[in-house]
């Protein structure tokens, strides 16, 4: 146990703060990690030491870790008008702007955006979207809302009912009622012998089409899903997997809902994973990137076939009863603007497009070593998975704790990664450099080495 200085940020933390996806437990004896400051996709620690951040963040820090210009662009706004809100017939300019600057670069044509503070409230909003509008057009009873296994949309009651993570479920009574998961694509690990990338995303497909056609599709309301799933392990969807999923939730007259909370803004190699995917959906959650992680703010948008729906439940109701606080804040918004800019002048998704199959290739080299089993991604997002047998793609015992072994080896060589179970999602802020993908790379082939050596040894 480490003895911690009674005033020190560590101590006073463990005193009072409860920390997310944390054992609250473990935490009271070992402490936090406490990080001072950044410079660029480099952050460091209170003991000065320096960690390239693989994940940035939480999939967020697209520009790395401080920015002058965003600072003065927060600070001006916050001298001028440093806060109001939407309600009631109200607005301001940098709301306006976002809105206008996000309906330019939708994927697909879009009509009007709502703002909230978090990747959880969009998908929350589109949630209740859906019962709104199926109520509107005088279908109330079909409100079930389908995800997948392991897909993440969030922690908010509805966003995590949607969410396929049943270790977020336990103990909370969620999912609620009414919130179905099908299958997920995750080719490597669940595909049979010799079944190709279409064959098994033809399979994925009709899972989901008998999952409909079981639950009744007058009761079927909407599909959310993430291009590619982040929380899920970094999983890119297998050939074809989009245009099968796609066509069964059309057949069903469902809506469906895109969850671009991490592909959103570059990461997948264009402005949006629905790009990169030929994705058609009625509403497209962001954040994360939208303001660099810099601010906390996120964006639901809606077709028109959506907001004619809201419309006639305003003449109907007399209002549209929905709302936060924090929608529409001056300082979130013109801070998401500024990086929208930023995005454009240094040609962020050429960037990507120039950085991002470098990265995959010198990650796709790791397949090589005793413990990877498959590599994978797409931009600059990859998922790798460890296993115990490459033959046979047999995963880890659990009890030998692979993962959290690798992730102190890597910390131990200054490099922050993302585990979720036996894979390693990577995904650094999207300015990384070709050379900074070579220091990440040497530090993970250590992690690995230095993992490899401990499980020979035991
Ligand atoms: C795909 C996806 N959707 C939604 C969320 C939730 O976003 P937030 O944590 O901002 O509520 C996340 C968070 O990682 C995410 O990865």
């Amino acid at each position: 146990m480490t003895i911690l200085a009674p005033n020190s940020v560590q101590a006073r933390d463990i005193a009072s703060v409860v920390h997310p996806q944390t054992n609250l437990a473990t935490h009271l004896t070992q402490g936090p990690a406490v990080i001072e400051r950044g410079e660029g996709i480099y952050i460091f620690d209170d003991s000065g030491e320096r960690f390239l951040d693989a994940a940035a963040g939480l999939w967020c820090a697209s520009l790395g870790y401080a920015s002058e210009r965003l600072a003065k662009v927060a600070y001006e706004q916050m001298r001028r008008l440093g806060y109001y809100h939407f309600y009631r017939h109200t607005t301001n300019e940098p709301g306006v702007d976002l809105a206008e600057a996000l309906l330019r670069i939708a994927p697909v044509p879009m009509s009007k955006v709502l703002f909230q503070c978090s990747g959880s409230e969009a998908n929350d909003t589109a949630i209740k979207l859906v019962w709104y509008y199926h109520a509107a057009i005088g279908k109330p009873e079909k409100r079930k809302i389908i995800g997948r296994r392991m897909g993440y949309h969030g922690s908010t009651s509805a966003s995590i009912s949607a969410s396929g993570k049943s270790d977020m479920h336990a103990d909370f009574g969620l999912p609620f009622p009414g919130f179905l998961h099908t299958e997920y694509p995750h080719f490597y690990r669940h595909h049979e012998e010799g079944e190709t990338e279409e064959q098994f995303a033809s399979r994925m497909a009709d899972a989901l089409e008998a999952l409909i056609l079981a639950e009744g599709p007058e009761t079927c309301a909407a599909f959310i899903g993430e291009p590619v799933m982040g929380a899920g392990g970094g999983l890119t969807p297998p050939r074809s997997y989009w245009e099968k999923m796609q066509a069964v939730i059309r057949k069903y007259d469902m809506l469906f809902i895109a969850d671009e909370v991490i592909c959103g803004f570059g990461r997948t190699g264009n402005m949006w994973g629905s790009q990169t995917y030929d994705l058609q959906p009625d509403m497209i959650s962001c954040a994360k990137a939208l303001s660099a992680g810099m601010q906390p703010i996120s964006a639901l948008l809606v077709n028109n076939r959506v907001f004619e729906a809201m419309l006639d439940e305003s003449r109907k109701l007399g209002n549209f009863a929905h709302g936060f606080t924090y929608a529409g804040h001056p300082v979130t918004t013109a801070v998401a603007m500024e990086t929208l800019r930023i995005y454009e002048e240094m040609d962020m998704i050429g960037h990507v497009q120039r950085v991002g199959p470098y990265m995959q290739q010198v990650l796709a080299r790791f397949a090589e070593h005793p413990l990877v089993g498959d590599v994978r991604g797409v931009g600059l997002l990859t998922g790798m998975e460890l296993v115990a047998d490459k033959a046979t793609r047999a995963a880890f015992d659990p009890a030998r704790k692979v993962g959290p072994t690798v992730d102190r080896h890597a910390r131990a060589n200054g490099l922050i990664t993302r585990f979720i179970g036996d894979r390693i999602a990577f995904s650094p802020p999207l300015i990384i450099t070709e050379a900074e993908v070579d220091d990440m790379a040497a530090r993970l082939g250590r992690a690995l080495d230095g993992t490899w050596g401990e499980i020979r040894a035991n």
